[in-house]
């Protein structure tokens, strides 16, 4: 009996010495430490054996299990630490691939071009009008009457505004103009108000002209607001807006809302006033309207012209951006070409 049992651990160990991998050790295990392995079975014999035989073949039979179930574990560990090994070998990153970045939105060209006039405004103490004085569909009254447009005028017109069917004296407003009556309706002087936003015109579309484009409308209302005051803050703002010193030049003109009025123009920003394509020849580029209120839109917001006096004007972002950024067509504001966008 002990005899066969040496020649089993024997055998076992050499066996277990020679697996190639966790399954076949398994398989081992089973065939020798199993209920059903060769060890268990000469246990349960144990009993017919003589009573000085017994605990000699029991405890020879605990040792052999003891020493193969060891062995069995130290193998694997062997093939544990193996496997660990491979495995980490084929997950290793690799750090010298590029990563997938996600670029970052930016703000549009004309939000960045609003924010920075309205910016260099606010620094003058200018605040931004409430929006509700700003609205987008607008009547007739608010968008020309109220403003000293006579009945027939011109701008009135079917072919130039965009009429709703909301009701006939519905429209959406051709300039941010309206909210200049909207405010001084609402508010008293002293008033300092800037305010931008979307307006529409039936334009037919060109690389010069959208049916939809945004303008930035100002206006000061005090006791003692001189023509004066208006060319400062206009010089100051095309000063800032262009970073440079450039020449300006007041040319009068007519708006119904303002007398005097006047068209504001800058030095031609590409060739300096020598004469170019973008100036048509002439060195000058036209960039805002503006004058002193009329006294008769004060009067329709129940300001006293005889103690009051103001300034107003309203330019047009898209022309100001395509100045200052050199861009050639205004359809590129709409486009939504990322290759454009990037850009800015
Ligand atoms: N609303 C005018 C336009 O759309 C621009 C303008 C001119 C606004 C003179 C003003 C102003 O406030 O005083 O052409």
């Amino acid at each position: 009996m002990k005899d066969k049992l040496q020649k089993l651990q024997q055998v076992a160990l050499s066996e277990i010495e020679k697996t190639q991998g966790l399954e076949e050790l398994e398989q081992i295990k089973i065939k020798y430490l199993g209920r059903k392995g060769e060890l268990n079975t000469t246990k349960k014999s144990i009993k017919d054996l003589s009573n000085e035989e017994k605990p000699v073949i029991g405890g020879l039979v605990n040792k052999i299990s003891n020493t193969i179930e060891s062995k069995i574990e130290e193998k694997h560990n062997i093939f544990y630490k193996e496997s660990i090994a491979k495995k980490l070998e084929k997950e290793t990153i690799d750090i010298t691939l590029p990563g997938v970045t996600s670029s970052r939105g930016k703000l549009h060209p004309l939000t960045s071009t609003i924010n920075e006039i309205t910016g260099i405004f606010a620094k003058m103490g200018f605040s931004l009008v409430e929006s509700k004085n700003s609205p987008e569909v607008e009547t007739e009254y608010y968008n020309f009457d109220a403003l000293n447009f006579p009945p027939d005028h011109p701008a009135k017109d079917m072919q130039d505004t965009f009429y709703t069917k909301i009701a006939p004296f519905v429209l959406l407003r051709s300039q941010t103009s309206n909210s200049q009556i909207r405010e001084m309706e609402q508010k008293l002087p002293p008033l300092r108000v800037i305010s931008p936003g979307r307006v529409y015109r039936a334009e037919s579309v060109s690389s010069r002209k959208n049916n939809l484009f945004h303008q930035v409308e100002g206006f000061m209302v005090d006791k003692d607001v001189t023509f004066s005051d208006l060319k400062g803050v206009l010089n100051e703002f095309t000063r800032e807006f262009f970073a440079q010193q450039r020449p300006t030049r007041f040319r009068t003109s007519y708006f119904p809302f303002t007398e005097p009025s006047v068209e504001i123009d800058v030095q031609c920003i590409i060739c300096c006033g020598k004469g170019c394509r973008t100036c048509s020849g002439s060195g000058w580029l036209e960039i805002l309207g503006a004058g002193m209120i009329d006294p008769n839109v004060l009067k329709n917001v129940n300001i006293d012209p005889e103690q009051y006096s103001g300034f107003a004007f309203g330019m047009g972002v898209e022309r100001l951006a395509m100045l200052k950024f050199a861009i050639n067509d205004i359809r590129l504001f709409f486009n939504n070409d990322l290759r454009f966008l990037k850009q800015f």
